[in-house]
């Protein structure tokens, strides 16, 4: 299913960052989960660098309680920034930290009632444009010579339009903790392989659940999906899901499937932080000899 009508580009992104971060508890306690770092980096900076990829130029935090320091990284740090002056220090590392005066929003969730209350409480700041959707939890990492998940997913926007998710596989066992795909045709586009989406299920039950394709983190979405949000009741988990909005829309707009070519890591959960900081350190030249010797002699292995 194409959509012929000429498409408005993706200009805003929201990224949901009220969540309590509970699985991280005490660290999270007053520090919000996504300025964990992976290395160096916090774990919205990564989103905000894939963003920026992609060519988006308006980003909107939905913060809540304890997440000033959010903001505050994307702020210009005078006293530091002129303390390192004096020292001679380069200010190149602070680059990503950048944004653009006025392109930086923040709207309150004030309460955590779920991802899909979430970017609700963007709407007055999306308007009548589509829009990206970032979990800066979930950390994409492009395969060598790719382009970053967003970038991706926009490539296969221009050529279809609608709505899109970024999807990958998982083991069976898996798929009761995810979003689920029901898949339709497939077909290869230029941004990567699209899976027609049929349906879609927040946390279904492994027997019930219609394949092992899960949403990973990054969405194109239509502005309609607002208005489904608005007086929509709490689904699984007792929270306002975004799956369930999105599901209402398959079949009124094209909805279609990403499968990301490069490798996600999940850094909502403590493996999987612990995953994506081993990984990156090992792509990293100024780290991955020490690390790869720190790793041998903690297995034994040398
Ligand atoms: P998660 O469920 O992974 O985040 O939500 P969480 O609730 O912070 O973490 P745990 O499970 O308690 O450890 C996915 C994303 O949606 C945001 C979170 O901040 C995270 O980026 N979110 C979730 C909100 O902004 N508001 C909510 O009400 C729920």
């Amino acid at each position: 299913m194409t959509n012929a009508a000429p498409r408005k580009p993706i200009r805003k992104a929201v990224f949901p960052v009220a969540g309590m971060g509970t699985r991280f508890l005490p660290a999270t306690k007053a520090i919000p989960k996504e300025m964990l770092p992976v290395i160096d980096r916090p774990l919205i900076q990564y989103a905000v660098d894939e963003a920026r990829e992609a060519g988006i130029e308006q980003l909107i935090f939905v913060t809540g309680r304890g997440k000033t320091a959010i903001v505050e990284h994307f702020d210009m740090a005078f006293e530091l920034e002129t303390t390192m002056k004096e020292r001679d220090k380069t200010l190149e590392v602070l680059e990503p930290t950048r944004i653009q005066p006025g392109n930086l929003v923040t709207v309150r969730q004030q309460v955590p009632l779920g991802l899909g209350h979430a970017i609700w409480c963007a709407r007055a700041i999306v308007g009548d444009e589509p829009f990206a959707i970032f979990l800066p939890d979930e950390l994409m990492i492009a395969n060598k010579g790719s382009t970053g998940c967003m970038k991706q997913m926009v490539e296969a926007y221009n050529e279809v339009g609608g709505n899109l998710i970024s999807v990958l596989e998982v083991p069976e066992e898996e798929v009761s903790s995810y979003g689920v795909i029901a898949p339709g045709a497939r077909h290869l586009g230029s941004g990567g392989a699209l899976t027609e989406v049929t349906g879609l299920v927040e946390k279904p039950k492994r027997e019930a659940a219609p394949s092992n394709l899960i949403i990973s983190g990054r969405y194109i979405l239509q502005p309609e999906v607002m208005r489904v949000l608005e007086g929509q009741g709490k689904g699984a988990g007792g929270e306002i899901q975004l799956t369930d909005a999105m599901a209402r829309m398959i079949g009124q707009q094209p909805f279609h499937a990403v499968t990301f070519a490069g490798k996600r890591y999940d850094c909502g959960s403590k493996t999987g932080m612990v995953e994506a900081t081993l990984a990156l350190a090992l792509e990293r030249e100024d780290m991955a000899e020490d690390v790869r010797a720190i790793a041998m002699r903690l297995l034994g292995l040398s």
